[in-house]
Parts: structure tokens; sequence; C-alpha cells
């Protein structure tokens, strides 16, 4: 079931004229995208206490429909963001990035077309108050897995949840559209790697950490590499 489309977007309030900010994804970790310090990969330095409360009451009006009053998600209508190993690993980079350009082909709407840099920078200081968190120290050594070895442990473990094509929502499966290259060009490598071994806290994605109490599967570094490869090898 498609839900929405763009078109419920739509019914949403979008505070802020259009203005500069229309501007495609920068690569996690690329530094300078458009030398714009707002969006670049330098550090933001957003000051989430000073941003947060505007940030709250354009999260009331633009936001919560999809992603619940307290950002605990709504499964296959918003995920998660109250989740607190996912703020660890996101980035302020990585919340700017998909807040301003959406994920295409979701009901994620490119929000960067209606507000202002400022406004998103508010938004992602309200992100950070709904779930305690410290930024978790990510690996971004350079991967190093096997696509076809990672092709079986996606089929065999993650399709239940994220769907064959890793379509997400739009296969009727709980999790996100992890196969979607606007999804995977937002992440590093760090932060899969984070996600795969901690979860999602707060959500039905456990840890696949080796020792981690899991009954689904536990999954080997190793493991993790190939699926993290095998899934950039084949982002549509
Ligand atoms: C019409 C529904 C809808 C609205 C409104 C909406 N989102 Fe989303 N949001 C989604 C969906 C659907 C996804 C991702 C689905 C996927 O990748 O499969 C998403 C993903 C995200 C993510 C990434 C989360 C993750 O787990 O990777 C963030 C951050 C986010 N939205 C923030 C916002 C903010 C901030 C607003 C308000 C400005 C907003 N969203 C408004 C539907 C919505
Ligand atoms: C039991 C179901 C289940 C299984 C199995 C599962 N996931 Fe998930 N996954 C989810 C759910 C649910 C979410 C979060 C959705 C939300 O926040 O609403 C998620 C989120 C994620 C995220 C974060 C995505 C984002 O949008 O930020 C990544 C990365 C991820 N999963 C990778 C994997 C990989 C790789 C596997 C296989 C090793 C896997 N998952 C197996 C249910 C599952």
């Amino acid at each position: 079931m498609l839900l929405g489309g763009a078109a419920s977007c739509e019914t949403y309030e979008r505070p802020g004229k259009p203005d500069e900010s229309k501007r495609s994804v920068a690569k996690a970790g690329s530094a300078k995208a458009d030398g714009d310090p707002g969006l670049s990969g330098d550090k933001l330095n957003i000051d989430y206490d000073a941003v947060k409360a505007e940030g709250e009451k354009l999260y009331a009006v633009t936001c919560i429909g999809c992603h619940g009053p307290s950002g605990e998600g709504m499964v296959g209508i918003g995920p998660k963001l109250a989740s607190a190993t996912f703020l660890a690993a996101a980035s302020d980079e990585m919340l700017v990035n998909t807040i301003t350009s959406g994920r295409p082909g979701t009901t994620m709407a490119p929000w960067g077309a209606t507000m202002q840099t400022k406004q998103v920078h508010a938004l992602v200081g309200y992100l950070r108050s709904l779930a305690p968190h410290e930024p978790a120290a990510l690996n971004e050594s350079p991967l190093s897995g096997d696509v076809t070895r990672g092709q079986d442990v996606y089929a065999r473990i993650c399709s239940t949840c994220h769907g064959k094509h890793g379509a997400g929502y739009q296969e009727s499966s709980s999790g996100t559209g992890i196969g979607r290259k606007a999804f995977l060009d937002t992440v590093s490598d760090g932060f899969m790697r984070h996600i795969i071994k901690n979860g999602k806290s707060g959500t039905k994605m456990r840890a696949f950490e080796e020792k981690a109490p899991t009954a689904v599967a536990n999954l080997n570094d190793q493991e993790i590499e190939d699926v993290i490869a095998y899934l950039r090898s084949k982002a549509w």
C-alpha cells in the first residue's frame, strides 16, 4: 500500500517562504557541499537549547502528523525520531540533509523548499531534546564487505522487515526504505554500523551485534560489513 504520496504533505502547513535553501543532498562526510556552512560537512555548531523552542513550534505544525507528538513515530507512516541510538548515530548534517532534501520516493518531503536554513536548524535542536543521548563514536574506517555474502544476509534477515527491495513502508514493511539511494547517500558507514550493531532503540530494529541478546539473528563484524556493502552496491 502506498501511503498518501506527495499529496498528503500538502495538507500540512508549511511555514516560511521559499528561499535559497533548495539544495541537493550532500554526501555524508563530504565537506563543503556548496560552500554554505549550514549544509557542508563542517560542524554546524547549532546551539540546541537556544533554538529548540522555535523547533518545537515548527515540529507541531509540520512534522507531528507522521512522526507523532513526541517523535515516537508511527509504523508505516513516519519513523521514530525519539530514539537514543538513532540520535546518537545521526550527525547534525545527516538530520539537516534529511529534513532539507526529504526522502524522494517516500512521503518525507524536501522541507528545504519552504523552510529557511535557520528553521531547519531549530528543528534539529528540538529533535536532539527528544531522547537523552551523547554523540556516538562512529567507526568510519573504509568498508570491507563482500556484496554477494551481504545479499544473502539481507535476504535471510533484513528483508523480512525492510522489504525484498529495501523499499520499506512501500513494501508494507515495518522498517524504513534502507535500500534507497536517498537514504544511503545521507548516512555514513559509521551510522550504518552503529544502528545495525546497537539497533534503533524503541523500535523493532534490534541489536544485531554478535553478543547481543536478540532472538532474530546475531551478526559478526564481517557480516555487518557485507550487508552494508550489498546495500551500497544496489542503492536505487
Ligand atoms: C507526510 C508524512 C511526513 C511528514 C509530515 C514528515 N515526515 Fe519525516 N519522514 C517520513 C517518512 C515516511 C520518512 C522515511 C521513510 C523511509 O526512509 O522509508 C521520514 C524520515 C525522516 C527522518 C529520518 C529518520 C530516520 O529514521 O532515518 C527525519 C529526521 C525526519 N523524517 C524528520 C522530519 C521533520 C523534522 C519533519 C517536519 C518538518 C518531517 N519529518 C515531516 C514522513 C514524514
Ligand atoms: C524485526 C524487524 C527488523 C529486522 C529483521 C531488521 N530491521 Fe532494520 N529496522 C526495523 C525497524 C522497525 C526500523 C525503524 C523504523 C522506525 O523507526 O519506524 C529499522 C531501522 C533500521 C535502520 C535505520 C534506518 C533509518 O531510516 O534511519 C537501519 C540502517 C536498519 N534498520 C538496517 C537493518 C539491517 C541491515 C537489517 C538486517 C541485518 C535489519 N535492519 C533488520 C526493523 C527491522
